[in-house]
């Protein structure tokens, strides 16, 4: 890969933090790097590479001459950030959803479709959503053996997903649970220690959450086939990182969990975690920090003979976002 010159938009945030962790643990040649976020960082300093980088309030100039634009701040930023750097030459990856669904931005997990990389007429890549990135390098194996129908998924999600505030909201009600206090809500929509929220933005007419809906149609869009149906349900759980998820697919023709284990085994991306008879499966925490999807308790669906049920773990800080991103960087400018 040859040297590249990066700007990361978010730097301050979990997954801008993670996309410095990444880059530095891949060795992707990195030339020039600029650290961007809001006015109200300006100034700060965060370490790469064992030197430390003056983080700079976001303008046009600062994407001058840059190769990839890594984009981690939120939609908004990104609606209006991302063709100002593009119109500067960058190659913008962004992880917010501003993009995904966008004709012209292609959706991309560089295990399932790498090749959508390639044509990119607004200059701009998207990052599916986290729990859609798992679920995808999952599925992938299995929908090109034998065409996935309709999946019912429910995740677990973790408070990284929401960003540096609620985490510390999170560690805070926490804290006062244990102690018997009153605990604050913070950005949380109410108490998640000792609980589950639903909190995503609704969408009233569907009365799905967005979270939800983002699985149906970005799921479609990375597998390319329109006609799979998705139903999701979407569970913000107690746990620091890590999402996992209850998966149920359906196929065009019956599968073993036998040929599933076949065709996952050495799947790019994926890492069997599956000898249930012992207690071994995927979990949130030994996933944390590490780059796989972890897929276990693969089961024929006992209520739907033909089809399977299965269990899928992944550090969204990592595969959900950064080390996706990284990994599109990767491909783009591999030579
Ligand atoms: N966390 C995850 O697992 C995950 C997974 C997939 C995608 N994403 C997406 O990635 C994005 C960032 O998520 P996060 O969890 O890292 O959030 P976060 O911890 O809250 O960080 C947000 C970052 O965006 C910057 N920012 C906010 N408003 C800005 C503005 N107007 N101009 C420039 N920079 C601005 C912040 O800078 P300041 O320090 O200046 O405030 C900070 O660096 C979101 O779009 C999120 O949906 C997150």
């Amino acid at each position: 890969m040859r040297s590249i010159d990066v700007a990361i938009l978010g730097a301050t945030g979990v997954v801008g933090r993670e996309m410095l962790r990444v880059l530095e643990q891949r060795e992707v040649p990195v030339g020039r790097l600029k650290l961007l976020a809001s006015p109200r960082s300006a100034g700060a300093t965060l370490s790469f590479r064992g030197r430390e980088h003056t983080v700079e309030a976001v303008t046009d100039e600062a994407f001058q001459g840059i190769d990839a634009a890594l984009f981690s701040a939120g939609a908004g930023t990104s609606r209006e950030w991302a063709p100002r750097a593009a119109a500067r030459g960058a190659v913008v990856i962004d992880n917010s959803s501003a993009w995904r669904m966008d004709d012209a931005v292609p959706l991309v997990v560089p295990e399932v479709n790498p090749d959508a990389a390639r044509e990119r007429p607004r200059g701009i890549i998207a990052n599916p959503n986290c729990s859609t990135i798992q679920l995808v390098v999952a599925l992938a194996p299995l929908h090109r053996a034998a065409r996935v129908r309709r999946i019912v998924v429910a995740t677990y999600q973790a408070i990284s997903g929401a960003g540096i505030e609620a985490v510390r909201a999170l560690e805070a009600q926490q804290r006062a649970l244990v102690a018997g206090e009153p605990a604050e809500p913070g950005p949380l929509s109410g108490q998640l220690a000792g609980n589950l929220l639903m909190h995503w933005k609704r969408d009233t007419a569907s009365g799905y959450q967005e979270e939800e809906l983002k699985m149906v149609h970005e799921t479609r869009k990375i597998l390319g086939d329109a006609e799979i149906r998705v139903s999701p349900t979407a569970v913000r759980v107690p746990v620091l990182n890590a999402h996992s998820e209850a998966v149920t697919v359906e196929l065009a023709r019956p599968m073993t969990a036998t040929e599933a284990r076949t065709l996952l085994t050495g799947a790019p991306g994926v890492e069997l975690v599956d000898d249930f008879a012992n207690g071994v499966y995927p979990q949130p925490l030994a996933a944390s920090g590490r780059d796989p999807v972890y897929v276990g308790r693969i089961r024929e669906d006992v209520g739907n003979p033909g089809g399977l049920q299965l269990w899928v773990v992944a550090d969204n800080l990592r595969k959900g976002a950064a080390l996706n991103a990284v990994q599109i960087a990767e491909l783009v400018f591999a030579s």
